[in-house]
């Protein structure tokens, strides 16, 4: 059993604190926070311990921190735990540049550790069930892809929504990772991108408590559209956007060479899938022979833990946030230099998970 220490006690942070109190391989055992009142009611409330970051960081039990900072954070928190001697697994985006993300890969092969990185919703029933029905032929060769995700943002209902606006925030750095984690998983690298991207509004006004009323300068695109291209020739037309109020389109859809394929929200563990060859008169609600299907939010962690046991890849290996960070950075630049951007970074792609699967212990 793996001690595991989580650093940064906010929203998200009771999600991995529940699912991981009883997980089989790994256990959080410490808490810290940059404000220690946040640390000490958390400690409080699931019976753990609560330090400061220094000495979480310095506590020889901690095999594992779980870095669940804001994304601007991200970097200095993992480099800090990283020199601590604990492997990382962290939030998304792994970092707000390829720079920092890339080194942070070179930090941890050099210190002989692991970082991995969330979104781990593609490891649930409803990614892996697309996956296998792509893997297995029943799309034929995958020719297209789309991914949208519209909405107003998150100062309707998110209790500290400043983050959002700023760099490593907007619609792309924060849901891109859960589109573009999923499109690797369904397809592979991407080879090249080309973007534009605006911003509607030069302010929002929370709307959500205790901050109502405040108003938070936009520093970040809001809207991006982009298209990808993946390194095995699929094209994919993607939307990320904080712009839009309402919209009938489709989460992600892959479009092969005999059949369409609609894949559930990357959002989330779970379903429907749904597949229509080329002679079906309708869709096909497929069944989905993996789990988890809810909330299992700290799965990516257990397989981190498992996958340095074994000496296996994570399935939500670092390398994977980086590629998904070098995308997101290339779509912004594509805008700003109005070009295609190249994509360097070719991580392998993760062991799908047992058919099985694997559910969390509740
Ligand atoms: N809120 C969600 O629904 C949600 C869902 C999925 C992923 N995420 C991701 O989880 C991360 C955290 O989001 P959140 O909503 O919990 O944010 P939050 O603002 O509610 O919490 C972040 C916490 O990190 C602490 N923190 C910030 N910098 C720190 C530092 N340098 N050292 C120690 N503590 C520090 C803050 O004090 C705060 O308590 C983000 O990367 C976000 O994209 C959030």
């Amino acid at each position: 059993m793996k001690s595991l220490g989580i650093i940064g006690c906010g929203n998200i942070s009771d999600i991995y604190l529940k699912n991981l109190h009883h997980a089989e391989n790994c256990q959080v055992v410490m808490v810290a926070d940059q404000i220690d009142e946040r640390a000490r009611a958390k400690a409080e409330q699931y019976g753990i311990q609560s330090k400061s970051v220094e000495d979480l960081l310095a506590d020889q039990d901690v095999f594992a921190v779980i870095n669940l900072t804001i994304p601007e954070a991200h970097h200095s928190v993992a480099a800090k735990a990283l020199l601590a001697g604990k492997h990382v697994y962290g939030e998304k985006p792994l970092a707000l540049s390829s720079r920092s993300a890339r080194e942070l890969i070179e930090l941890s092969q050099k210190m002989g550790l692991r970082i991995a990185s969330a979104p781990d919703t593609v490891l649930g029933a409803g990614i892996q069930t697309a996956r296998k029905l792509i893997d297995d032929g029943w799309i034929g060769r995958p020719v297209a892809a789309t991914a949208f995700m519209t909405g107003h943002g998150h100062e309707g209902w998110h209790p500290d929504p400043t983050f959002y606006y700023q760099a490593g925030g907007g619609p792309l750095f924060d849901m891109g990772p859960y589109y573009l984690s999923a499109l690797f998983q369904l397809l592979g690298p991407v080879a090249r991108v080309t973007g534009i991207a605006s911003q509607a509004f030069a302010e929002r006004i929370v709307l959500s408590q205790p901050r109502r009323g405040e108003h938070i300068v936009v520093n970040t695109p809001t809207h991006v559209a982009g298209s990808l291209e993946f390194a095995a020739g699929a094209v994919a037309s993607l939307v990320m956007s904080f712009d839009v109020w309402h919209a009938n389109l489709p989460r992600i859809e892959v479009y092969g060479s005999e059949g369409s394929l609609s894949v559930p929200d990357p959002n989330t563990f779970g379903g429907p899938v749904r597949i229509r060859r080329f002679d079906a008169a309708e869709w096909t609600e497929m069944a989905m022979p993996f789990s988890p299907s809810d909330n299992a939010r700290g799965l990516g962690v257990i397989d981190l833990v498992d996958a340095i046991a074994q000496g296996t890849m994570a399935r939500t290996d670092g390398t994977i946030g980086l590629h998904v960070v070098e995308i997101m950075e290339a779509l912004l630049e594509s805008s700003r230099q109005g070009k295609h951007q190249d994509i360097l970074s070719r991580p392998t792609r993760p062991p799908a998970m047992e058919l099985s699967g694997r559910d969390l212990p509740r």
